[in-house]
Protein backbone atom coordinates (compact mmCIF):
# COMPACT_ATOMS: atom_id res chain seq x y z
CA UNK A 1 0.00 0.00 0.00
CA UNK A 2 1.04 3.54 -0.86
CA UNK A 3 1.75 5.97 1.96
CA UNK A 4 1.37 9.53 1.93
CA UNK A 5 2.05 12.21 4.37
CA UNK A 6 -0.55 15.39 3.91
CA UNK A 7 0.36 18.21 5.50
CA UNK A 8 -2.24 20.66 6.51
CA UNK A 9 -4.81 17.43 5.75
CA UNK A 10 -7.35 19.05 8.58
CA UNK A 11 -7.87 21.89 6.48
CA UNK A 12 -10.62 22.61 4.44
CA UNK A 13 -8.95 21.13 0.79
CA UNK A 14 -6.83 18.96 2.61
CA UNK A 15 -9.75 17.15 4.18
CA UNK A 16 -11.48 16.75 1.24
CA UNK A 17 -8.32 15.45 -0.95
CA UNK A 18 -7.86 12.83 2.34
CA UNK A 19 -11.06 11.59 1.74
CA UNK A 20 -10.33 10.83 -1.99
CA UNK A 21 -7.21 9.34 -1.33
CA UNK A 22 -8.67 6.88 0.70
CA UNK A 23 -11.35 6.21 -1.42
CA UNK A 24 -8.31 5.09 -4.00
CA UNK A 25 -6.61 2.93 -1.51
CA UNK A 26 -3.73 5.22 -0.13
CA UNK A 27 -2.83 5.08 2.93
CA UNK A 28 -2.15 8.36 4.75
CA UNK A 29 -0.27 10.35 7.49
CA UNK A 30 -1.86 13.84 8.32
CA UNK A 31 0.43 15.83 10.17
CA UNK A 32 -1.59 19.21 11.35
CA UNK A 33 -1.11 21.90 13.77
CA UNK A 34 -4.71 22.60 13.74
CA UNK A 35 -4.29 26.63 13.78
CA UNK A 36 -6.89 26.61 11.31
CA UNK A 37 -8.49 23.21 11.99
CA UNK A 38 -9.76 20.92 14.47
CA UNK A 39 -9.26 17.43 15.21
CA UNK A 40 -12.80 16.12 14.75
CA UNK A 41 -12.25 16.41 11.27
CA UNK A 42 -10.40 13.11 11.22
CA UNK A 43 -13.59 11.30 12.77
CA UNK A 44 -15.54 13.10 9.77
CA UNK A 45 -12.92 12.09 7.32
CA UNK A 46 -13.08 8.76 8.40
CA UNK A 47 -17.43 8.12 8.10
CA UNK A 48 -17.23 9.02 4.85
CA UNK A 49 -15.12 6.45 3.27
CA UNK A 50 -16.85 4.51 1.45
CA UNK A 51 -14.56 1.13 0.45
CA UNK A 52 -14.85 -1.49 2.30
CA UNK A 53 -10.99 -2.11 2.22
CA UNK A 54 -10.63 1.26 4.86
CA UNK A 55 -8.95 0.47 7.90
CA UNK A 56 -8.03 2.70 10.83
CA UNK A 57 -4.50 2.33 10.20
CA UNK A 58 -5.01 3.68 6.29
CA UNK A 59 -5.29 7.34 8.17
CA UNK A 60 -3.13 7.89 11.15
CA UNK A 61 -3.26 11.72 12.56
CA UNK A 62 -0.02 13.48 14.22
CA UNK A 63 -0.58 16.79 15.50
CA UNK A 64 2.50 18.75 15.09
CA UNK A 65 3.91 22.09 13.19
CA UNK A 66 5.85 21.36 9.65
CA UNK A 67 8.32 23.72 11.08
CA UNK A 68 9.31 21.01 14.14
CA UNK A 69 11.84 19.85 11.92
CA UNK A 70 12.37 16.56 14.99
CA UNK A 71 8.58 16.09 14.99
CA UNK A 72 8.46 15.55 11.20
CA UNK A 73 11.92 13.54 11.30
CA UNK A 74 9.85 10.96 13.61
CA UNK A 75 6.59 11.17 11.68
CA UNK A 76 9.24 9.62 8.81
CA UNK A 77 11.02 7.58 11.19
CA UNK A 78 7.85 5.80 12.81
CA UNK A 79 6.61 4.87 9.04
CA UNK A 80 9.95 3.24 8.34
CA UNK A 81 9.65 1.32 10.95
CA UNK A 82 6.78 0.20 9.82
CA UNK A 83 7.96 -0.98 6.55
CA UNK A 84 5.55 1.56 5.11
CA UNK A 85 8.16 4.57 4.06
CA UNK A 86 6.64 7.84 2.91
CA UNK A 87 7.07 8.05 -0.49
CA UNK A 88 5.26 11.26 -1.50
CA UNK A 89 4.36 14.81 -0.04
CA UNK A 90 0.88 16.93 -0.76
CA UNK A 91 1.74 20.24 1.32
CA UNK A 92 -1.26 21.92 1.94
CA UNK A 93 -0.26 23.15 5.72
CA UNK A 94 -0.14 27.26 5.22
CA UNK A 95 -1.61 30.59 6.43
CA UNK A 96 -3.66 32.10 3.96
CA UNK A 97 -5.45 34.98 4.78
CA UNK A 98 -4.39 37.84 3.22
CA UNK A 99 -5.43 40.55 5.48
CA UNK A 100 -3.47 38.63 8.18
CA UNK A 101 -0.01 38.42 5.75
CA UNK A 102 -0.23 42.32 5.16
CA UNK A 103 -0.23 42.86 9.55
CA UNK A 104 2.07 39.79 10.34
CA UNK A 105 4.32 39.20 7.25
CA UNK A 106 6.90 37.78 9.79
CA UNK A 107 4.45 34.90 10.88
CA UNK A 108 3.50 33.91 6.79
CA UNK A 109 6.68 34.24 5.86
CA UNK A 110 8.07 31.86 8.99
CA UNK A 111 5.35 29.63 8.63
CA UNK A 112 4.71 28.92 4.64
CA UNK A 113 8.52 29.32 3.71
CA UNK A 114 10.54 28.05 6.70
CA UNK A 115 7.53 25.21 6.93
CA UNK A 116 8.53 24.57 3.45
CA UNK A 117 12.10 24.30 3.65
CA UNK A 118 12.09 22.03 6.79
CA UNK A 119 9.65 19.95 5.01
CA UNK A 120 11.90 19.63 2.05
CA UNK A 121 14.90 18.92 4.17
CA UNK A 122 13.41 15.98 5.94
CA UNK A 123 11.76 14.67 2.81
CA UNK A 124 15.71 14.70 1.16
CA UNK A 125 17.04 13.07 4.20
CA UNK A 126 14.14 9.91 3.96
CA UNK A 127 14.60 9.68 0.37
CA UNK A 128 11.55 10.73 -0.51
CA UNK A 129 11.40 13.17 -3.42
CA UNK A 130 7.96 13.29 -4.71
CA UNK A 131 6.11 16.80 -4.06
CA UNK A 132 2.83 17.95 -4.46
CA UNK A 133 2.37 21.97 -3.04
CA UNK A 134 -0.42 23.14 -2.92
CA UNK A 135 0.40 26.97 -5.03
CA UNK A 136 -2.20 29.36 -5.67
CA UNK A 137 -3.49 31.90 -8.75
CA UNK A 138 -2.42 34.85 -6.08
CA UNK A 139 1.28 34.37 -7.64
CA UNK A 140 0.21 35.78 -10.87
CA UNK A 141 -0.50 39.21 -11.98
CA UNK A 142 -4.04 39.69 -13.40
CA UNK A 143 -4.95 40.94 -16.77
CA UNK A 144 -8.38 41.83 -17.47
CA UNK A 145 -10.38 39.97 -19.58
CA UNK A 146 -8.18 37.25 -20.27
CA UNK A 147 -7.55 33.74 -18.84
CA UNK A 148 -4.30 32.84 -17.04
CA UNK A 149 -1.88 30.57 -18.60
CA UNK A 150 1.05 29.10 -16.79
CA UNK A 151 3.58 31.48 -18.07
CA UNK A 152 1.15 34.58 -18.02
CA UNK A 153 2.73 37.44 -16.10
CA UNK A 154 3.77 36.86 -12.15
CA UNK A 155 3.09 39.32 -9.78
CA UNK A 156 1.71 38.95 -6.52
CA UNK A 157 0.57 41.91 -4.78
CA UNK A 158 0.69 40.78 -1.02
CA UNK A 159 2.81 38.85 1.57
CA UNK A 160 0.93 35.45 1.36
CA UNK A 161 1.25 35.87 -2.52
CA UNK A 162 4.59 36.38 -2.10
CA UNK A 163 5.24 33.14 -0.04
CA UNK A 164 3.63 31.06 -2.51
CA UNK A 165 5.99 32.52 -5.37
CA UNK A 166 8.90 32.47 -2.87
CA UNK A 167 7.95 28.81 -2.32
CA UNK A 168 7.95 27.84 -5.99
CA UNK A 169 11.30 29.40 -6.81
CA UNK A 170 12.79 27.29 -4.04
CA UNK A 171 11.22 24.33 -5.52
CA UNK A 172 13.06 25.49 -8.86
CA UNK A 173 16.28 25.83 -7.25
CA UNK A 174 16.12 22.61 -5.47
CA UNK A 175 14.89 20.83 -8.59
CA UNK A 176 17.79 22.33 -11.23
CA UNK A 177 19.89 21.36 -7.57
CA UNK A 178 19.21 17.22 -8.78
CA UNK A 179 17.17 17.29 -11.17
CA UNK A 180 17.35 13.18 -12.31
CA UNK A 181 15.48 13.01 -8.81
CA UNK A 182 12.99 15.45 -7.59
CA UNK A 183 9.27 15.25 -9.06
CA UNK A 184 7.67 18.46 -8.27
CA UNK A 185 4.17 19.67 -9.02
CA UNK A 186 2.88 23.19 -7.98
CA UNK A 187 -0.84 23.06 -8.48
CA UNK A 188 -2.27 26.73 -8.61
CA UNK A 189 -5.62 26.61 -7.61
CA UNK A 190 -7.98 29.60 -8.44
CA UNK A 191 -10.85 29.93 -5.97
CA UNK A 192 -11.92 26.83 -4.23
CA UNK A 193 -15.19 26.84 -3.07
CA UNK A 194 -18.46 23.74 -1.99
CA UNK A 195 -18.34 21.31 0.26
CA UNK A 196 -18.41 17.40 0.69
CA UNK A 197 -22.23 16.32 -0.41
CA UNK A 198 -22.66 14.54 2.67
CA UNK A 199 -22.61 18.06 4.22
CA UNK A 200 -20.07 16.62 7.60
CA UNK A 201 -16.74 18.26 5.52
CA UNK A 202 -16.41 21.71 3.98
CA UNK A 203 -15.33 24.86 4.52
CA UNK A 204 -15.48 26.39 8.47
CA UNK A 205 -12.12 28.54 8.90
CA UNK A 206 -10.94 30.07 12.88
CA UNK A 207 -11.39 33.55 13.28
CA UNK A 208 -12.90 36.37 10.59
CA UNK A 209 -13.12 35.13 7.42
CA UNK A 210 -12.37 37.23 4.23
CA UNK A 211 -13.66 34.56 1.55
CA UNK A 212 -16.35 35.11 -0.71
CA UNK A 213 -18.49 31.93 0.13
CA UNK A 214 -17.90 31.46 3.99
CA UNK A 215 -19.58 35.23 4.06
CA UNK A 216 -22.33 34.33 1.76
CA UNK A 217 -22.89 31.29 4.02
CA UNK A 218 -22.95 33.51 7.32
CA UNK A 219 -25.53 36.13 5.56
CA UNK A 220 -27.77 33.25 4.20
CA UNK A 221 -27.78 32.00 8.00
CA UNK A 222 -28.67 35.19 9.06
CA UNK A 223 -25.74 35.13 10.82
CA UNK A 224 -25.13 38.63 8.99
CA UNK A 225 -27.29 40.94 7.78
CA UNK A 226 -26.27 41.22 4.56
CA UNK A 227 -23.15 40.43 2.14
CA UNK A 228 -21.36 43.78 1.12
CA UNK A 229 -20.20 43.31 -2.84
CA UNK A 230 -17.23 44.92 -3.11
CA UNK A 231 -17.82 46.97 -6.46
CA UNK A 232 -20.24 47.62 -9.13
CA UNK A 233 -18.16 49.82 -11.35
CA UNK A 234 -15.60 47.04 -12.48
CA UNK A 235 -15.26 46.79 -16.49
CA UNK A 236 -16.87 43.21 -16.28
CA UNK A 237 -20.33 41.71 -17.43
CA UNK A 238 -22.64 43.42 -14.62
CA UNK A 239 -19.96 45.43 -13.08
CA UNK A 240 -19.17 43.32 -10.30
CA UNK A 241 -15.87 41.01 -9.90
CA UNK A 242 -15.40 38.16 -12.13
CA UNK A 243 -13.55 34.75 -10.28
CA UNK A 244 -12.87 30.98 -11.49
CA UNK A 245 -14.78 29.50 -8.55
CA UNK A 246 -13.62 25.93 -8.74
CA UNK A 247 -15.57 22.96 -6.51
CA UNK A 248 -13.68 21.82 -3.74
CA UNK A 249 -14.13 18.28 -4.72
CA UNK A 250 -12.89 18.75 -8.42
CA UNK A 251 -10.17 20.34 -6.88
CA UNK A 252 -9.55 17.13 -3.92
CA UNK A 253 -9.65 14.75 -7.45
CA UNK A 254 -6.98 16.88 -8.85
CA UNK A 255 -4.99 16.14 -6.62
CA UNK A 256 -5.24 11.90 -7.43
CA UNK A 257 -4.47 13.17 -10.96
CA UNK A 258 -1.32 14.81 -9.66
CA UNK A 259 0.00 11.97 -7.86
CA UNK A 260 -0.67 9.33 -10.85
CA UNK A 261 1.04 12.04 -13.27
CA UNK A 262 3.94 12.10 -10.49
CA UNK A 263 4.41 7.98 -10.36
CA UNK A 264 4.62 7.94 -14.28
CA UNK A 265 6.74 11.12 -15.42
CA UNK A 266 10.54 10.97 -15.16
CA UNK A 267 11.57 13.46 -12.93
CA UNK A 268 10.31 16.89 -13.33
CA UNK A 269 8.99 19.87 -11.87
CA UNK A 270 5.95 21.75 -13.27
CA UNK A 271 3.54 24.48 -12.57
CA UNK A 272 -0.58 23.58 -13.74
CA UNK A 273 -3.78 25.53 -13.42
CA UNK A 274 -6.52 24.50 -11.07
CA UNK A 275 -9.63 25.86 -12.02
CA UNK A 276 -13.19 25.44 -14.67
CA UNK A 277 -11.85 27.91 -17.31
CA UNK A 278 -15.20 29.93 -16.79
CA UNK A 279 -15.58 32.88 -15.08
CA UNK A 280 -18.79 33.65 -12.81
CA UNK A 281 -19.51 37.61 -11.15
CA UNK A 282 -20.88 38.11 -8.27
CA UNK A 283 -24.22 38.61 -9.09
CA UNK A 284 -24.28 35.43 -11.08
CA UNK A 285 -23.24 33.64 -7.75
CA UNK A 286 -25.93 35.43 -5.50
CA UNK A 287 -28.33 34.78 -8.20
CA UNK A 288 -27.32 31.08 -8.84
CA UNK A 289 -27.40 30.64 -4.88
CA UNK A 290 -30.92 31.87 -4.11
CA UNK A 291 -32.40 29.46 -7.04
CA UNK A 292 -30.64 26.41 -6.29
CA UNK A 293 -30.94 26.52 -2.77
CA UNK A 294 -34.46 28.71 -2.73
CA UNK A 295 -33.45 31.11 -0.17
CA UNK A 296 -32.81 34.52 0.41
CA UNK A 297 -29.25 36.32 0.23
CA UNK A 298 -29.79 40.02 0.97
CA UNK A 299 -26.48 42.63 -0.03
CA UNK A 300 -25.25 46.02 -0.57
CA UNK A 301 -23.01 47.05 -3.40
CA UNK A 302 -20.00 49.05 -1.79
CA UNK A 303 -16.61 50.72 -2.41
CA UNK A 304 -14.26 48.33 -3.96
CA UNK A 305 -11.61 46.12 -1.50
CA UNK A 306 -8.25 47.62 -2.12
CA UNK A 307 -5.60 44.88 -4.18
CA UNK A 308 -9.31 43.13 -5.78
CA UNK A 309 -8.53 42.62 -9.46
CA UNK A 310 -11.88 42.51 -12.11
CA UNK A 311 -11.43 39.02 -13.66
CA UNK A 312 -9.40 36.18 -12.44
CA UNK A 313 -10.26 33.14 -14.78
CA UNK A 314 -7.65 30.39 -15.17
CA UNK A 315 -6.50 28.83 -18.74
CA UNK A 316 -6.83 25.34 -17.89
CA UNK A 317 -5.63 23.12 -20.85
CA UNK A 318 -2.49 22.49 -19.63
CA UNK A 319 -3.87 20.47 -16.49
CA UNK A 320 -6.31 18.91 -18.75
CA UNK A 321 -3.60 17.73 -21.11
CA UNK A 322 -1.00 17.03 -18.99
CA UNK A 323 -2.47 15.22 -15.63
CA UNK A 324 -5.95 14.01 -17.35
CA UNK A 325 -8.34 15.68 -14.83
CA UNK A 326 -11.33 17.33 -15.98
CA UNK A 327 -13.69 19.45 -13.62
CA UNK A 328 -17.12 18.28 -13.66
CA UNK A 329 -19.36 20.09 -11.09
CA UNK A 330 -20.80 23.45 -11.77
CA UNK A 331 -21.69 26.35 -9.84
CA UNK A 332 -24.73 25.03 -8.76
CA UNK A 333 -22.91 21.79 -7.04
CA UNK A 334 -21.23 24.35 -5.20
CA UNK A 335 -23.94 26.67 -4.30
CA UNK A 336 -25.96 23.10 -3.49
CA UNK A 337 -23.56 21.50 -1.39
CA UNK A 338 -21.70 24.27 0.63
CA UNK A 339 -25.12 24.88 1.46
CA UNK A 340 -26.14 21.97 2.98
CA UNK A 341 -23.19 21.99 5.35
CA UNK A 342 -23.41 25.17 6.37
CA UNK A 343 -26.83 24.38 7.40
CA UNK A 344 -25.47 20.75 8.71
CA UNK A 345 -22.75 22.56 11.36
CA UNK A 346 -24.73 25.94 11.55
CA UNK A 347 -24.36 24.85 15.37
CA UNK A 348 -20.70 24.32 15.20
CA UNK A 349 -19.89 27.21 12.57
CA UNK A 350 -17.53 29.73 14.47
CA UNK A 351 -19.37 33.37 14.93
CA UNK A 352 -17.90 36.40 13.41
P1 LIG B 1 -6.90 25.72 5.60
O1 LIG B 1 -6.45 26.81 6.50
O2 LIG B 1 -8.29 25.25 5.73
O3 LIG B 1 -5.93 24.45 5.75
C1 LIG B 1 -4.57 24.57 6.04
C2 LIG B 1 -4.25 23.58 7.15
O4 LIG B 1 -2.86 23.66 7.45
C3 LIG B 1 -5.01 23.86 8.45
O5 LIG B 1 -5.60 22.68 8.92
C4 LIG B 1 -3.92 24.37 9.41
O6 LIG B 1 -4.22 24.02 10.73
C5 LIG B 1 -2.68 23.67 8.86
N1 LIG B 1 -1.41 24.36 9.12
C6 LIG B 1 -1.10 25.66 8.87
N2 LIG B 1 0.19 25.90 9.20
C7 LIG B 1 0.69 24.73 9.66
C8 LIG B 1 1.97 24.32 10.12
N3 LIG B 1 3.00 25.18 10.22
N4 LIG B 1 2.17 23.03 10.47
C9 LIG B 1 1.15 22.13 10.39
N5 LIG B 1 -0.08 22.46 9.96
C10 LIG B 1 -0.31 23.74 9.60
O7 LIG B 1 -6.59 26.20 4.11
P2 LIG B 1 -7.09 25.58 2.74
O8 LIG B 1 -8.08 26.51 2.16
O9 LIG B 1 -7.43 24.16 2.90
O10 LIG B 1 -5.75 25.75 1.89
C11 LIG B 1 -4.84 24.69 1.74
C12 LIG B 1 -3.66 25.18 0.92
O11 LIG B 1 -4.13 25.67 -0.34
C13 LIG B 1 -2.88 26.33 1.54
O12 LIG B 1 -1.52 26.14 1.25
C14 LIG B 1 -3.40 27.55 0.82
O13 LIG B 1 -2.44 28.58 0.79
C15 LIG B 1 -3.65 26.97 -0.56
N6 LIG B 1 -4.66 27.73 -1.33
C16 LIG B 1 -5.91 27.90 -0.81
C17 LIG B 1 -6.85 28.63 -1.54
C18 LIG B 1 -8.25 28.86 -0.98
O14 LIG B 1 -8.93 29.75 -1.47
N7 LIG B 1 -8.72 28.12 0.01
C19 LIG B 1 -6.53 29.15 -2.79
C20 LIG B 1 -5.25 28.93 -3.29
C21 LIG B 1 -4.33 28.20 -2.55
C1 LIG C 1 -8.54 36.26 -2.29
C2 LIG C 1 -7.16 36.83 -2.19
C3 LIG C 1 -6.19 35.87 -2.88
C4 LIG C 1 -6.30 34.47 -2.29
C5 LIG C 1 -7.76 34.00 -2.37
C6 LIG C 1 -7.97 32.65 -1.72
C7 LIG C 1 -7.40 39.28 -2.09
C8 LIG C 1 -7.21 40.55 -2.82
N1 LIG C 1 -7.11 38.15 -2.79
O1 LIG C 1 -8.85 36.14 -3.66
O2 LIG C 1 -4.87 36.34 -2.71
O3 LIG C 1 -5.50 33.56 -3.01
O4 LIG C 1 -8.60 34.97 -1.72
O5 LIG C 1 -7.76 32.72 -0.34
O6 LIG C 1 -7.78 39.25 -0.92
N2 LIG C 1 -16.21 39.57 -2.27
C9 LIG C 1 -17.26 40.42 -1.96
N3 LIG C 1 -17.68 40.53 -0.67
C10 LIG C 1 -17.07 39.81 0.34
C11 LIG C 1 -16.01 38.94 0.02
C12 LIG C 1 -15.59 38.85 -1.29
O7 LIG C 1 -17.82 41.07 -2.84
O8 LIG C 1 -17.48 39.97 1.51
C13 LIG C 1 -15.78 39.44 -3.67
C14 LIG C 1 -14.35 39.91 -3.92
O9 LIG C 1 -14.33 41.25 -4.29
C15 LIG C 1 -13.94 38.98 -5.07
C16 LIG C 1 -14.78 37.72 -4.89
O10 LIG C 1 -15.82 38.06 -3.99
O11 LIG C 1 -14.30 39.56 -6.28
C17 LIG C 1 -13.99 36.58 -4.32
O12 LIG C 1 -13.33 37.05 -3.16
P1 LIG C 1 -12.41 36.12 -2.27
O13 LIG C 1 -13.16 34.91 -1.88
O14 LIG C 1 -11.82 36.96 -1.19
O15 LIG C 1 -11.27 35.62 -3.28
P2 LIG C 1 -10.27 36.45 -4.21
O16 LIG C 1 -10.49 37.90 -4.12
O17 LIG C 1 -10.34 35.87 -5.56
Amino acid sequence: MRTILVTGGCGFIGSHTCLVLLEKGYRIIIVDSLINSSEEIINAIKSNVKVPSFTEDNLIFRRGDIRDKLFLENVFKEERRRNMPINLVIHFAALKAVNESVQNPIEYWNNNVLGTINLIEVMSKNDCFKFVFSSSATIYKPMLNKQICEDSEIGPINPYGNTKLAIEKFLSDLFRSNSNKWKIVSLRYFNPVGAHNSGNLGENPKGIPNNLFPILLKVALKKQDYLRVFGNDWPTKDGTCVRDYIHVMDLAEAHVSALNYLNETKPNIIGINIGTGTGQSILEIIETFKKVNNCDLPFKFIDRRPGDAPYVVANNSLALKTIKWIPSRNLEDMCRDSWNYAKKQNTIMHKI
